[in-house]
């Protein structure tokens, strides 16, 4: 199953060329269900304003070094690492199921758009890719479902409660399991069962990049410009508008650190 390129055998009945429509049309929905968040929450439009207000109370212009040294923190740090999460589990389940569905993605585009026909030879790294990344996805984001979402660990709800903040994860977690089970019915060979849930990992995806206006999914090119925004903020003094931090010794007994965070 590891070995196998799903996409190579469902090509005898889907024809190469739908699915590669097929992700050219999913790339579209998400910058369309992008661009409407933009335009329709006006967020992009409150980010530059407020990154505007608070260039003017700069206290001092950047360098080009100090600029690019910012940037460079940004990137290896808050986007790649997404520090923004701390050191804990937290940040551990995100960088599972952040990095599983880019190997998820992109050994999908590749098998999709290079090798979606039984007639060549996949090389064997894009399927092994392909499985460990959408594992690593289900691990990430079942830890992160069924134990550290906030409603669930710190507000008590159970974790089978369902709000339209979940449609990211769960079709993100339905796309990646799917696909797996897909993958598993093809690879012992289950006529049938395997077409079914080709079908169930078509429509997941559909949910999925369909869904960019009504869920998360956006989070990912916003969370980096903001991460960007507030660093450069902290390096030219401007706070983004906020006050400076105070120049005094803390004097609030054990307060916060009484007990671990968990009451937002
Ligand atoms: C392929 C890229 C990414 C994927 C698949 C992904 C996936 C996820 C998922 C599934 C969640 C949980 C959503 C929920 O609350 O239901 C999440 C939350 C979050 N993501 Fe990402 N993410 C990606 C990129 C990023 C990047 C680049 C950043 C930061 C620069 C980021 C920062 C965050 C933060 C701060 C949260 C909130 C976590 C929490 O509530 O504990 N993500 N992400």
């Amino acid at each position: 199953m590891l070995f196998n390129n799903p996409f190579a055998e469902i090509s005898v009945l889907v024809p190469p060329q739908l699915m590669q429509v097929f992700v050219i049309f999913m790339i579209l929905m998400v910058i369309l269900g992008t661009l409407l968040d933009v335009i329709n929450k006006k967020n992009v439009k409150y980010f530059f304003k407020n990154a505007k207000k608070a260039k003017q109370n700069a206290e001092r212009e950047l360098s080009g070094s100090e600029k690019a040294s910012v940037i460079f923190k940004t990137i290896s740090s808050d986007i790649l690492t997404t520090s923004e999460l701390g050191a804990g589990k937290r940040r551990m389940a995100h960088l599972l199921g952040m990095y599983g569905t880019i190997l998820f993605w992109i050994s999908s585009v590749v098998m999709i758009f290079c090798y979606s026909s039984i007639s060549l030879d996949t090389p064997i790294v894009w399927p092994i890719l392909w499985h460990i990344g959408a594992c690593m996805t289900c691990i990430g984001g079942f830890w992160f479902w069924l134990f550290l979402r906030v409603d669930v660990y710190a507000e008590a709800y159970p974790w089978y409660r369902i709000i339209q903040a979940d449609l990211f994860i769960l079709s993100l977690l339905a796309s990646a399991l799917l696909g797996i089970i897909w993958s598993f019915f093809q690879s012992i060979a289950i006529y049938g069962l395997d077409n079914l849930f080709f079908i169930l990992f078509a429509l997941s995806n559909i949910v999925l990049f369909g869904g960019v206006y009504w869920s998360k999914f956006a989070h990912m090119f916003y969370k980096p410009g903001a991460a960007m925004q507030k660093n450069l903020a902290e390096a030219d003094g401007s706070m983004d508008n906020l006050p400076p931090p105070a120049d005094a010794p803390e004097q609030f007994g054990l307060g916060i650190k009484r007990e671990a965070p968990k009451h937002y």
